[in-house]
C-alpha cells in the first residue's frame, strides 16, 4: 500500500475516538484524520455502556451546573481538579444535546422531554439514558455521524504497537500492524490522540471486554508520558458472579434493592441517606463487610447478594431496563420480574490514566488522550456512574479541536524519517515473540498477573500484599520475555495480538500497584487497611507513575490538586 499520512491520527475507534475525529474535521475543513482501531468501531467497549450519561439538561429538577460539579468533586473524594470539573459539567450538557441532534434516541417522558434518572452519588436525577443500552445508541449516533466525513479515514482492525516520536520528542505518528495482512506500517501524523479505553483486564473479574488491555496507556508510558492516579480502580457493586457481566446501576436508579441473606436492605447500616444510590466505592465496601459478617449467599462462583427488582414490575423493567432482563435470562437463567438476581462487586473502571490537562494534552508535544485511557482529571479517587460517557464526549471534542491547533502549527513528518522505526518494530516483535526459544504461555502469565492484582490491589489493600504484588510483576515481566508465539501466520494472528496486549497489561499493572503502595491513606476507591483515614496533608495530590527505561520499578511523583471553590470536607452521605 502507499505510505499513508494524516494531519491527526486517532488511536481507538470508540466514543472518545469518534467524538475527537468529528470535532477535528468540523474545526478545520482541510484536516485529514486517520482513525486506527484494533476492532471495528461499533465493537469498541463504549457499546456495552448501559445506564446513562450525566448532564444538567432539565430545568424542573432543582439541578445546576454547580451541583453537578459538587457531586462529582465530592464523589472523587476531593481529588478531582475543580477547574476541569467546572468545564466538564458545562460542556457535558451541551454535548448531550448535540448527540440528540446527531440522532441519539434518548428515552423520553410522556410529555416528550428527555428523561433523566437517578444514579449513585448524584443529588438529583440528571442521567440521560436510552433504556439501558445507552452506550450502544451513543456509539451508533457518533459512528453514523463520522460516516458523513470522507476526511475521516478508518483503519479498522489495525493494532498500534508503538507511538513514534521525532528527534525533538514530539508525537510524529504510530507503528501499527494491519491485522488482516500482518504487515507493519509507520503512519506519520502531526498530532496523535489516544482513545483506547481502560485496562480492567489486569484483574480476573471485570465488566471490561477482553479488548480492554490498556494498550494506549502502555504506549504513552513507554514513550515517557506519566500515568496519573493509577491506584484508583473502580469496583461496580453489581456484576453477575462468574462472568462479571454488568447489572447496570440504573437497576438501582429505577428503585432496585440490594438484599443480604437475612433479607435486609443492608445499606441502611452503611449509607442510610443514600441506600442503594450511594457512590460505588462505598457500596462495594459494604458488600465486603457483609461478607465478613457472614450475611451473603454462597454460590458456585463465590459469594453474592441479591439485586431485587421484583417490586418494579414487568412493565417498568421492560421499559427502563430491558437489557438487564435479557442478560439475566440468558446468562443466569433468572427472570428478574419473578426472582432476585445474584450480584457482587466487579472491577469496572480506571479513574487513572494518561496524564492530560484540561485540553486533553499530555506532556508529550503533539500527544493527546481522551476517555477512560486518559486522566483529565474529573474522577479523582472515585468516579460517579454516568459521568464517563459524558466525559468521553467532552474531552474527545476538546482533544480533536486542540489537536487541530497543533496540526496547523506542525510540519508533516516525512515517511522516510519514520519508516526505519516501523522496521525496528517489526524486528523487535519477530525477535521477542517469534524467534524466542522460551516456553512461557500467554494465558499462564495473564492469569498469574490477574491473580496477583486481585490479591494486592483489590477493594481493600495493605502494605504486605501490595508489596508482594509489586515484587511479582517484575517476575512476570521476565517470564513475558520468554513468551513464544506459536502461530506464525500473518493473517489475523490473534495469538500475536494477545501477546502484545499482555505487554500492555504488565505496564498498566505495574503503575497501579506501585502508585497504590505509595499512597498511604484511604481515599475513594483506594482503601488501605493499614491507613484507614484520608490524609489531605500528605496526599491531596495526584500520583504520576513514570516508567523506568532500564526496566526497574516506576518512579512515582506527585502533583497538586486544583481547588477552585470547594474546600475538601469529610465525605459523608
Ligand atoms: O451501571 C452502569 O450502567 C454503569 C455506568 C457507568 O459506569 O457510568
Amino acid at each position: 500500500m502507499n505510505a499513508p499520512n494524516h494531519d491527526i491520527l486517532i488511536v481507538g475507534g470508540g466514543g472518545a475516538g469518534l467524538r475527537a475525529a468529528i470535532a477535528a474535521v468540523q474545526a478545520d475543513e482541510s484536516i485529514s484524520v486517520g482513525l486506527v482501531s484494533k476492532v471495528y468501531p461499533m465493537r469498541s467497549h463504549t457499546v456495552s455502556a448501559e445506564g446513562g450519561s450525566a448532564g444538567v439538561i432539565r430545568d424542573d429538577k432543582e439541578d445546576s451546573l454547580d451541583l453537578h460539579a459538587f457531586d462529582t468533586i465530592k464523589g472523587s473524594d476531593f481529588l478531582a481538579d475543580q477547574d476541569v470539573v467546572e468545564a466538564f459539567v458545562k460542556e457535558a450538557a451541551e454535548e448531550l444535546i448535540q448527540l440528540e441532534h446527531w440522532g441519539c434516541p434518548w428515552s423520553r417522558d410522556p410529555d416528550g422531554r428527555i428523561s433523566v434518572r437517578a444514579f449513585g452519588g448524584m443529588s438529583v436525577e440528571r442521567t440521560l439514558y436510552a433504556a439501558d443500552k445507552t452506550g450502544f445508541h451513543m456509539l451508533h449516533a457518533l459512528f453514523q455521524t463520522s460516516l458523513q466525513f470522507d476526511r475521516i479515514h478508518r483503519y479498522d482492525e489495525w493494532y498500534v504497537t508503538k507511538l513514534l516520536l521525532n528527534d525533538e520528542g514530539a508525537a510524529a505518528g504510530v507503528a501499527a500492524i494491519n491485522v488482516r495482512s500482518g504487515a507493519i506500517h509507520a503512519i506519520p501524523a502531526k498530532a496523535v490522540i489516544v482513545c483506547t479505553g481502560g485496562g480492567g483486564r489486569i484483574f480476573p473479574f471485570t465488566t471490561n471486554a477482553a479488548i480492554k488491555t490498556g494498550d494506549g496507556m502502555s504506549m504513552a508510558y513507554q514513550a515517557g508520558c506519566p500515568l496519573k492516579d493509577m491506584e484508583f480502580v473502580q469496583y461496580h457493586p453489581t456484576g453477575l458472579p462468574g462472568t462479571g457481566i454488568l447489572m447496570t446501576e440504573a437497576s438501582r436508579g429505577e428503585g432496585g434493592y440490594l438484599i443480604n441473606n437475612k433479607g435486609d436492605r443492608y445499606l441502611s447500616e452503611y449509607l442510610p441517606g443514600k441506600m442503594e444510590l450511594g457512590p460505588r466505592d462505598m457500596v462495594s465496601r459494604a458488600f465486603v463487610h457483609e461478607e465478613k459478617a457472614g450475611r451473603v449467599f454462597d454460590g458456585p462462583y463465590g459469594t453474592y447478594v441479591h439485586l431485587d427488582l421484583r417490586h418494579l414490575g414487568e412493565k417498568k423493567i421492560d421499559e427502563r431496563i430491558p437489557f438487564v432482563r435479557e442478560l439475566t435470562k440468558n446468562y443466569v437463567g433468572i427472570d428478574p420480574v419473578y426472582e432476585p438476581v445474584p450480584v457482587r462487586p466487579v472491577v469496572h473502571y480506571m479513574m487513572g490514566g494518561i496524564h492530560t490537562d484540561i485540553n486533553a494534552a499530555t506532556p508529550i508535544p503533539g500527544l493527546y488522550a481522551a476517555g477512560e485511557t486518559a486522566c483529565a482529571t474529573i474522577n479523582g479517587a472515585n468516579r460517579l456512574g454516568s459521568n464517563s460517557l459524558s466525559e468521553l464526549l467532552v474531552f474527545g471534542k476538546r482533544a480533536g479541536e486542540h489537536a487541530v491547533q497543533t496540526a496547523r502549527e506542525t510540519k508533516m513528518p516525512s515517511y522516510s524519517s519514520l519508516e526505519h522505526m516501523a522496521v525496528d518494530e517489526e524486528e523487535r516483535i519477530e525477535k521477542q515473540l517469534f524467534k524466542n526459544e522460551g516456553t512461557e504461555r500467554i494465558a499462564d502469565i495473564r492469569t498469574d498477573l490477574q491473580t496477583t492484582m486481585d490479591a494486592g490491589a483489590g477493594i481493600y489493600r495493605e502494605e504486605e500484599s501490595l508489596k508482594a504484588t509489586c515484587e511479582e510483576i517484575p517476575r512476570l515481566k521476565e517470564r513475558y520475555a520468554r513468551v513464544k508465539v506459536d502461530d506464525s501466520s500473518s493473517v489475523f494472528n490473534t495469538e500475536l495480538t494477545a501477546a502484545l496486549e499482555l505487554g500492555s497489561l504488565l505496564d498498566v499493572a505495574e503503575a497501579v500497584a506501585h502508585s497504590a503502595l505509595l499512597r498511604k491513606e484511604s481515599r475513594g476507591s483506594h482503601s488501605r487497611d493499614d491507613f484507614e483515614e484520608r490524609d489531605d496533608e500528605n496526599f491531596l495530590k495526584h500520583s504520576l507513575a513514570y516508567r523506568d527505561a532500564d526496566g526497574g520499578d516506576p518512579r512515582i511523583d506527585y502533583l497538586d490538586v486544583v481547588i477552585t471553590r470547594w474546600q475538601p470536607e469529610e465525605r459523608k452521605y
